[in-house]
């Protein structure tokens, strides 16, 4: 039997294959590589190109492939692109997750692994986040993974596929032997951002705000090292294999850094100076996200080993400095 990971060639879903395989399965990739890179797909999966929303191609490699669980990593994930071009949002990830709900029910397909997100929440009441707290995203974005849980839901009832939604807060970091790590074009999260600007690929790093209501004025969120983040998705298929009930998780660290936090510490990894300016909000950033993740440690027996901004600073940091121009200047 089969995993099929879809968006194998992304930044999370690379490093999920990487774990996947490492832990003996067989592992089908499915990538449109419009956002993913050919190079970060493991060598010993099996990969097809193609897009989430052609049923027929979908039908195609459930017939060709033993498969017994999914795991959904494809879609659009950028909160500012959502507000400009909430269609495209709707009809990649929204559209796309109803045509492979179908191509599962059609396989006879019962356990799906779904990437969601800390926008699902919007702008939360209070910290830190529980999986009952209420959804009010404030983005496309976040709508879209939200209706992508409801889908799952209600196939659940009338098909009984199975489904277990992570909502991942900042995620960050990479693989330890720094075969593989983020690449995003254009890039826009913090992380890859200060560490393009230790390497001097950026003159500097705009801090979006400083006078947010929080010690330092910066804006605070919760990061979780990818390779924890990982895990948690192995744990989940074990859990949806062993007969689990259907299920949401928080995947985050418990902990909040602020932006000025996280470039100071990536001041001391680096060694390097990391110019940085203040700049205005970026609109539509929540103040503080800071996740509890005691559900996930609890069900699932999550215990993440790389989560602190040191280790993930670290190997994000050995991943950047080894591979400058990511996965190539064509990508
Ligand atoms: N930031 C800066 N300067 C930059 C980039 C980011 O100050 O150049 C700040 C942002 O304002 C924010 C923090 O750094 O306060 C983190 O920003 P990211 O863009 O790295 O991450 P977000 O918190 O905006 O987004 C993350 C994921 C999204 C997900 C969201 C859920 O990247 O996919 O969490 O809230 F939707």
């Amino acid at each position: 039997m089969s995993v099929l990971v879809l968006g194998g060639a992304g930044y999370i879903g690379s490093h999920a294959v990487y774990q996947l395989v490492e832990q003996g399965e067989e592992v089908v990739v499915i990538d449109s590589l419009e956002t993913g890179h050919r190079e970060a797909i493991h060598p010993k999966a099996t990969f097809y190109e193609g897009d989430i929303r052609e049923i027929d191609f979908l039908r195609s490699v459930f017939k060709k492939e033993t498969i017994d669980a999914v795991i959904h990593f494809a879609a659009n994930s950028l909160v500012g692109e959502s507000v400009e071009k909430p269609l495209k949002y709707f009809d990649n990830n929204v559209y796309g997750t109803q045509v492979l709900l179908q191509a599962m029910v059609e396989a006879d397909v019962k356990h799906i692994i779904f990437s969601s997100t800390a926008a699902t929440y919007g702008e939360p009441e209070s910290v830190p986040i529980t999986e009952t707290m209420p959804t009010n995203p404030t983005s496309p974005y976040g709508e879209t993974k939200l209706i992508m849980e409801k889908l799952m839901k209600w196939t659940e009832q009338a098909h009984d596929v199975k489904f277990v939604s992570l909502r991942y807060f900042n995620v960050a970091g990479a693989k330890e032997t720094s075969e593989i790590g983020e690449d995003h074009r254009p890039e826009s999260h913090l992380v890859p951002i200060i560490l393009q600007t230790a390497l001097g690929q950026r003159s500097h790093i705009t801090i979006f705000g400083d006078d947010y209501d929080t010690e330092d004025g910066t804006c605070i969120r919760d990061y979780v090292h990818v390779e924890d983040l990982v895990q948690a998705h192995l744990l989940a298929l074990d859990y949806l294999r062993k007969g689990g009930k259907s299920n949401i998780f928080n995947l985050g660290s418990n902990e909040g850094f602020s932006v000025k936090e996280m470039i100071e510490t990536a001041r001391e990894v680096t060694g390097k100076e990391i110019p940085a300016q203040i700049g205005k909000r970026r609109a539509g950033d929540p103040s503080v996200l800071i996740a509890s993740s005691d559900k996930a440690k609890s069900v699932l027996g999550w215990n993440p080993t790389r989560t602190s901004v040191k280790q993930i600073i670290q190997d994000a940091w050995n991943w950047h400095s080894s591979h400058p121009d990511g996965y190539g200047k064509e990508g």
